[in-house]
Protein backbone atom coordinates (compact mmCIF):
# COMPACT_ATOMS: atom_id res chain seq x y z
CA UNK A 1 0.00 0.00 0.00
CA UNK A 2 1.19 3.64 -1.03
CA UNK A 3 1.34 5.87 2.11
CA UNK A 4 3.30 8.77 0.36
CA UNK A 5 1.73 11.55 -1.70
CA UNK A 6 2.07 15.20 -1.53
CA UNK A 7 0.95 16.36 -5.12
CA UNK A 8 -1.90 19.05 -5.09
CA UNK A 9 -4.03 18.41 -8.45
CA UNK A 10 -6.50 20.93 -9.06
CA UNK A 11 -9.22 20.51 -11.68
CA UNK A 12 -11.98 22.22 -12.97
CA UNK A 13 -15.66 20.96 -14.17
CA UNK A 14 -18.48 22.59 -15.73
CA UNK A 15 -22.22 21.75 -14.77
CA UNK A 16 -24.74 20.44 -16.84
CA UNK A 17 -28.40 20.72 -17.80
CA UNK A 18 -29.91 17.43 -18.43
CA UNK A 19 -32.93 17.44 -21.30
CA UNK A 20 -33.82 14.00 -20.98
CA UNK A 21 -33.36 13.47 -17.33
CA UNK A 22 -32.32 11.03 -15.09
CA UNK A 23 -34.60 9.89 -12.24
CA UNK A 24 -34.33 6.77 -10.02
CA UNK A 25 -31.92 4.29 -9.54
CA UNK A 26 -31.34 0.48 -9.87
CA UNK A 27 -28.30 0.40 -7.56
CA UNK A 28 -28.30 3.31 -4.88
CA UNK A 29 -24.98 1.99 -3.59
CA UNK A 30 -22.95 2.08 -7.53
CA UNK A 31 -25.29 5.02 -8.51
CA UNK A 32 -26.84 2.50 -11.58
CA UNK A 33 -29.75 4.37 -12.91
CA UNK A 34 -32.90 2.77 -14.54
CA UNK A 35 -31.89 4.79 -17.99
CA UNK A 36 -29.98 6.33 -19.73
CA UNK A 37 -29.80 10.40 -19.75
CA UNK A 38 -28.75 13.13 -22.40
CA UNK A 39 -27.12 16.46 -20.97
CA UNK A 40 -25.22 19.70 -22.26
CA UNK A 41 -22.66 20.65 -20.70
CA UNK A 42 -22.51 24.86 -19.82
CA UNK A 43 -20.08 27.25 -20.30
CA UNK A 44 -20.72 29.60 -17.56
CA UNK A 45 -21.33 27.53 -14.52
CA UNK A 46 -17.75 25.46 -12.89
CA UNK A 47 -16.57 24.03 -10.35
CA UNK A 48 -12.78 24.37 -9.23
CA UNK A 49 -11.06 21.61 -6.64
CA UNK A 50 -7.67 21.23 -5.42
CA UNK A 51 -6.83 18.36 -3.68
CA UNK A 52 -3.50 16.93 -1.98
CA UNK A 53 -3.47 13.70 -0.28
CA UNK A 54 -0.86 14.37 3.24
CA UNK A 55 0.48 12.35 5.99
CA UNK A 56 0.59 15.04 8.14
CA UNK A 57 -3.12 15.24 8.55
CA UNK A 58 -4.48 13.30 10.71
CA UNK A 59 -8.51 13.37 8.66
CA UNK A 60 -9.96 15.06 5.40
CA UNK A 61 -10.05 18.70 5.72
CA UNK A 62 -12.45 20.03 3.42
CA UNK A 63 -12.95 23.59 2.16
CA UNK A 64 -16.02 24.92 0.12
CA UNK A 65 -16.29 27.99 -0.82
CA UNK A 66 -13.55 29.54 1.90
CA UNK A 67 -16.24 27.40 4.88
CA UNK A 68 -14.39 24.47 6.57
CA UNK A 69 -17.47 21.97 5.97
CA UNK A 70 -17.57 19.55 9.06
CA UNK A 71 -20.00 16.97 9.78
CA UNK A 72 -22.96 15.77 7.95
CA UNK A 73 -22.06 18.32 5.36
CA UNK A 74 -19.11 16.77 4.34
CA UNK A 75 -20.35 13.82 4.66
CA UNK A 76 -20.47 12.90 0.84
CA UNK A 77 -17.14 14.13 0.15
CA UNK A 78 -15.23 12.44 3.04
CA UNK A 79 -17.26 9.04 1.35
CA UNK A 80 -16.06 9.74 -2.50
CA UNK A 81 -12.23 10.24 -0.93
CA UNK A 82 -12.78 7.13 1.01
CA UNK A 83 -13.44 5.54 -1.95
CA UNK A 84 -10.88 6.84 -3.97
CA UNK A 85 -8.13 5.56 -1.31
CA UNK A 86 -9.72 2.05 -1.44
CA UNK A 87 -9.50 2.45 -5.66
CA UNK A 88 -5.54 3.98 -5.47
CA UNK A 89 -4.41 2.02 -2.84
CA UNK A 90 -3.36 5.55 -0.90
CA UNK A 91 -3.89 5.22 3.09
CA UNK A 92 -3.98 9.29 3.87
CA UNK A 93 -6.45 11.93 4.78
CA UNK A 94 -6.97 14.55 1.82
CA UNK A 95 -7.14 18.78 2.05
CA UNK A 96 -9.69 19.12 -0.12
CA UNK A 97 -10.48 23.14 -1.72
CA UNK A 98 -13.07 23.87 -3.63
CA UNK A 99 -14.69 26.76 -5.32
CA UNK A 100 -18.00 26.57 -6.71
CA UNK A 101 -18.82 29.47 -9.42
CA UNK A 102 -22.40 28.87 -10.24
CA UNK A 103 -24.09 32.90 -10.45
CA UNK A 104 -26.36 32.71 -7.21
CA UNK A 105 -28.64 33.85 -9.84
CA UNK A 106 -28.35 30.81 -11.32
CA UNK A 107 -30.63 28.28 -9.76
CA UNK A 108 -28.37 25.33 -10.96
CA UNK A 109 -27.24 22.68 -8.32
CA UNK A 110 -23.38 22.39 -8.38
CA UNK A 111 -23.30 18.82 -7.55
CA UNK A 112 -22.42 17.89 -11.03
CA UNK A 113 -19.75 20.21 -11.28
CA UNK A 114 -18.19 19.14 -8.08
CA UNK A 115 -18.28 15.61 -8.20
CA UNK A 116 -16.95 15.87 -11.41
CA UNK A 117 -13.92 18.37 -10.19
CA UNK A 118 -13.56 16.16 -7.46
CA UNK A 119 -13.27 13.13 -8.96
CA UNK A 120 -10.78 14.43 -11.24
CA UNK A 121 -8.45 15.80 -8.78
CA UNK A 122 -8.55 13.27 -6.14
CA UNK A 123 -7.60 10.58 -8.26
CA UNK A 124 -4.57 11.99 -10.02
CA UNK A 125 -3.53 13.72 -6.38
CA UNK A 126 -4.03 9.77 -5.72
CA UNK A 127 -1.64 8.64 -8.38
CA UNK A 128 -4.39 6.92 -10.65
CA UNK A 129 -3.73 8.16 -14.22
CA UNK A 130 -7.46 7.13 -15.06
CA UNK A 131 -8.65 7.33 -18.55
CA UNK A 132 -11.98 9.66 -19.27
CA UNK A 133 -14.31 6.46 -19.06
CA UNK A 134 -13.01 5.50 -15.83
CA UNK A 135 -13.26 9.43 -14.42
CA UNK A 136 -16.66 9.46 -15.25
CA UNK A 137 -17.67 6.18 -13.59
CA UNK A 138 -15.94 7.49 -10.71
CA UNK A 139 -17.50 10.94 -10.66
CA UNK A 140 -20.82 9.20 -10.88
CA UNK A 141 -20.49 7.39 -7.48
CA UNK A 142 -20.24 10.77 -6.20
CA UNK A 143 -23.46 12.04 -7.68
CA UNK A 144 -25.27 10.42 -10.96
CA UNK A 145 -25.09 14.16 -13.17
CA UNK A 146 -21.30 14.44 -12.31
CA UNK A 147 -20.74 11.09 -14.68
CA UNK A 148 -22.00 13.68 -17.66
CA UNK A 149 -19.85 16.46 -16.20
CA UNK A 150 -16.21 14.91 -17.40
CA UNK A 151 -17.32 15.54 -20.94
CA UNK A 152 -18.25 18.96 -22.91
CA UNK A 153 -21.22 19.85 -25.26
CA UNK A 154 -24.02 16.98 -25.99
CA UNK A 155 -23.19 14.03 -23.49
CA UNK A 156 -24.84 10.68 -22.84
CA UNK A 157 -24.83 8.59 -19.63
CA UNK A 158 -25.09 5.26 -20.67
CA UNK A 159 -26.82 3.32 -18.07
CA UNK A 160 -24.88 -0.09 -18.52
CA UNK A 161 -25.89 -2.47 -16.12
CA UNK A 162 -23.13 -2.48 -13.29
CA UNK A 163 -20.34 -0.78 -12.50
CA UNK A 164 -18.23 -1.30 -15.35
CA UNK A 165 -20.87 -0.57 -17.87
CA UNK A 166 -22.28 2.70 -16.35
CA UNK A 167 -20.78 5.94 -17.45
CA UNK A 168 -21.22 8.95 -20.15
CA UNK A 169 -19.68 9.49 -23.87
CA UNK A 170 -19.92 12.52 -25.52
CA UNK A 171 -21.93 12.91 -28.52
CA UNK A 172 -19.16 14.16 -31.74
CA UNK A 173 -21.55 17.21 -33.70
CA UNK A 174 -20.93 20.25 -34.98
CA UNK A 175 -24.83 20.88 -34.67
CA UNK A 176 -27.07 23.09 -32.86
CA UNK A 177 -24.12 24.52 -31.66
CA UNK A 178 -25.83 28.12 -31.19
CA UNK A 179 -27.92 26.63 -28.60
CA UNK A 180 -28.40 28.43 -25.36
CA UNK A 181 -29.87 27.69 -22.21
CA UNK A 182 -31.29 30.79 -20.25
CA UNK A 183 -31.32 29.94 -16.78
CA UNK A 184 -34.03 31.87 -14.67
CA UNK A 185 -33.82 31.76 -10.99
CA UNK A 186 -37.60 32.47 -9.68
CA UNK A 187 -36.42 30.78 -5.98
CA UNK A 188 -33.25 31.07 -3.89
CA UNK A 189 -34.31 28.71 -1.53
CA UNK A 190 -33.38 25.33 -0.79
CA UNK A 191 -35.77 22.63 -2.61
CA UNK A 192 -37.83 21.06 -0.41
CA UNK A 193 -36.98 16.98 -1.39
CA UNK A 194 -33.24 16.19 -2.46
CA UNK A 195 -33.25 14.75 -6.11
CA UNK A 196 -32.10 11.81 -4.44
CA UNK A 197 -34.83 11.54 -2.05
CA UNK A 198 -37.23 12.17 -4.76
CA UNK A 199 -36.40 9.94 -7.48
CA UNK A 200 -36.17 7.04 -4.82
CA UNK A 201 -39.77 8.15 -4.08
CA UNK A 202 -40.79 8.17 -7.25
CA UNK A 203 -39.61 4.56 -8.41
CA UNK A 204 -41.16 3.38 -4.84
CA UNK A 205 -44.37 4.76 -5.02
CA UNK A 206 -45.25 6.05 -8.57
CA UNK A 207 -47.17 3.56 -10.70
CA UNK A 208 -46.18 5.14 -13.64
CA UNK A 209 -42.71 4.44 -13.09
CA UNK A 210 -42.51 1.81 -15.17
CA UNK A 211 -44.22 3.76 -17.98
CA UNK A 212 -41.05 6.25 -17.48
CA UNK A 213 -38.49 3.59 -17.69
CA UNK A 214 -40.47 3.14 -21.50
CA UNK A 215 -40.83 6.68 -22.50
CA UNK A 216 -37.35 7.35 -22.08
CA UNK A 217 -35.43 5.28 -24.20
CA UNK A 218 -38.07 6.46 -27.17
CA UNK A 219 -37.35 10.11 -25.87
CA UNK A 220 -33.43 9.57 -26.25
CA UNK A 221 -33.30 7.61 -29.53
CA UNK A 222 -35.81 11.05 -31.02
CA UNK A 223 -33.28 13.35 -29.23
CA UNK A 224 -30.50 11.78 -30.88
CA UNK A 225 -31.89 11.71 -34.36
CA UNK A 226 -32.82 15.37 -33.87
CA UNK A 227 -28.74 16.21 -32.55
CA UNK A 228 -27.67 14.54 -36.07
CA UNK A 229 -30.50 16.29 -38.10
CA UNK A 230 -29.51 19.53 -36.84
CA UNK A 231 -33.41 19.54 -36.00
CA UNK A 232 -33.38 22.27 -33.00
CA UNK A 233 -37.71 22.36 -33.52
CA UNK A 234 -37.50 18.82 -32.41
CA UNK A 235 -34.49 18.75 -29.93
CA UNK A 236 -36.40 21.57 -28.14
CA UNK A 237 -40.09 19.76 -27.83
CA UNK A 238 -38.59 16.24 -27.33
CA UNK A 239 -36.57 17.94 -24.08
CA UNK A 240 -39.80 20.02 -22.83
CA UNK A 241 -42.03 16.83 -23.12
CA UNK A 242 -39.21 14.71 -21.23
CA UNK A 243 -38.76 17.07 -18.45
CA UNK A 244 -42.57 17.20 -17.71
CA UNK A 245 -42.68 13.35 -17.74
CA UNK A 246 -40.46 13.17 -15.21
CA UNK A 247 -42.38 15.65 -13.27
CA UNK A 248 -45.63 13.91 -13.74
CA UNK A 249 -43.65 11.31 -11.19
CA UNK A 250 -43.48 13.21 -8.62
CA UNK A 251 -47.05 14.42 -9.21
CA UNK A 252 -48.21 10.47 -8.79
CA UNK A 253 -46.15 9.41 -6.07
CA UNK A 254 -47.80 8.56 -3.13
CA UNK A 255 -47.97 10.86 -1.44
CA UNK A 256 -47.46 13.13 -4.07
CA UNK A 257 -45.06 16.28 -4.05
CA UNK A 258 -44.27 19.19 -6.46
CA UNK A 259 -40.95 21.13 -7.53
CA UNK A 260 -42.65 23.98 -8.85
CA UNK A 261 -44.08 27.11 -7.23
CA UNK A 262 -46.18 29.89 -8.77
CA UNK A 263 -43.19 31.61 -10.64
CA UNK A 264 -42.33 28.53 -12.07
CA UNK A 265 -46.30 28.32 -13.77
CA UNK A 266 -45.72 31.58 -14.23
CA UNK A 267 -42.35 31.12 -16.17
CA UNK A 268 -43.88 28.03 -18.28
CA UNK A 269 -46.62 30.09 -19.53
CA UNK A 270 -44.57 32.82 -20.71
CA UNK A 271 -42.21 30.34 -22.43
CA UNK A 272 -45.65 29.26 -24.34
CA UNK A 273 -46.74 32.55 -25.18
CA UNK A 274 -43.30 33.81 -26.34
CA UNK A 275 -43.27 30.28 -28.71
CA UNK A 276 -46.81 30.49 -30.08
CA UNK A 277 -45.73 34.55 -30.74
CA UNK A 278 -42.80 32.67 -33.18
CA UNK A 279 -39.91 32.93 -30.92
CA UNK A 280 -38.95 29.38 -30.58
CA UNK A 281 -37.98 28.52 -26.87
CA UNK A 282 -38.61 25.53 -24.87
CA UNK A 283 -38.02 25.07 -21.15
CA UNK A 284 -36.95 21.83 -18.87
CA UNK A 285 -37.00 22.11 -15.17
CA UNK A 286 -34.76 19.83 -12.95
CA UNK A 287 -35.63 18.98 -8.97
CA UNK A 288 -36.43 22.61 -7.95
CA UNK A 289 -38.39 25.72 -9.38
CA UNK A 290 -36.13 27.04 -11.28
CA UNK A 291 -36.12 26.94 -15.36
CA UNK A 292 -34.19 27.05 -17.65
CA UNK A 293 -34.96 27.95 -20.97
CA UNK A 294 -33.74 26.72 -24.45
CA UNK A 295 -33.08 28.67 -27.17
CA UNK A 296 -30.69 29.70 -30.38
CA UNK A 297 -28.36 32.57 -30.27
CA UNK A 298 -30.79 34.67 -32.77
CA UNK A 299 -33.66 34.78 -29.62
CA UNK A 300 -31.72 35.24 -26.53
CA UNK A 301 -32.27 38.62 -26.41
CA UNK A 302 -36.07 39.27 -27.01
CA UNK A 303 -36.26 36.46 -24.25
CA UNK A 304 -33.97 37.70 -21.67
CA UNK A 305 -35.66 41.02 -22.15
CA UNK A 306 -39.24 39.22 -21.52
CA UNK A 307 -37.47 37.23 -18.16
CA UNK A 308 -35.58 40.93 -17.00
CA UNK A 309 -38.81 42.70 -17.35
CA UNK A 310 -40.82 39.88 -15.54
CA UNK A 311 -37.94 38.71 -12.99
CA UNK A 312 -35.80 41.03 -12.44
CA UNK A 313 -32.71 41.00 -14.47
CA UNK A 314 -30.31 39.54 -11.70
CA UNK A 315 -32.21 36.28 -12.28
CA UNK A 316 -31.34 35.70 -15.53
CA UNK A 317 -28.15 33.85 -16.91
CA UNK A 318 -27.19 33.06 -20.26
CA UNK A 319 -24.84 29.80 -21.07
CA UNK A 320 -23.33 28.12 -24.39
CA UNK A 321 -22.02 24.84 -24.79
CA UNK A 322 -19.32 24.44 -22.35
CA UNK A 323 -15.96 22.03 -22.18
CA UNK A 324 -15.07 18.96 -20.58
CA UNK A 325 -13.15 18.63 -17.51
CA UNK A 326 -9.72 20.16 -17.34
CA UNK A 327 -6.68 19.89 -14.89
CA UNK A 328 -4.79 23.45 -14.08
O1 LIG B 1 -27.12 13.61 -9.88
P1 LIG B 1 -28.20 14.00 -8.96
O2 LIG B 1 -28.36 13.02 -7.84
O3 LIG B 1 -28.04 15.42 -8.49
O4 LIG B 1 -29.60 13.95 -9.77
C1 LIG B 1 -29.87 14.75 -10.87
C2 LIG B 1 -31.34 14.75 -11.17
C3 LIG B 1 -31.82 15.73 -12.23
O5 LIG B 1 -31.02 16.89 -12.21
C4 LIG B 1 -33.25 16.12 -11.93
C5 LIG B 1 -31.80 15.11 -13.63
C6 LIG B 1 -30.47 14.94 -14.29
O6 LIG B 1 -30.37 14.04 -15.14
O7 LIG B 1 -29.52 15.72 -14.03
Amino acid sequence: MTTSSNKTVTAVAHTNIALIKYWGKQDSELIIPYTSSLSLTLDQFYTQTSVQFNANLSEDRITIDDHVVTGTGSKRVHDFLELVRQESGLNLSAEVNSTNHVPTAAGLASSASAFAALAAAASKAAGMNLSLTDLSRLARRGSGSACRSIFGGFVEWQKGFDDASSFAVPIETRHLNDIRIVALTVEKHQKPVSSRKGMAFSVKTSPYYPTWIKVVDADLANIKAAIKDNDFTRFGTISELNAMRMHALTLSADPDFLYFTGDTLVAMNEVKRLRHSGIECYYTIDAGPNIKIICQQANVKVITDTFSTLFGPTKVTVAKPGPGVKYL
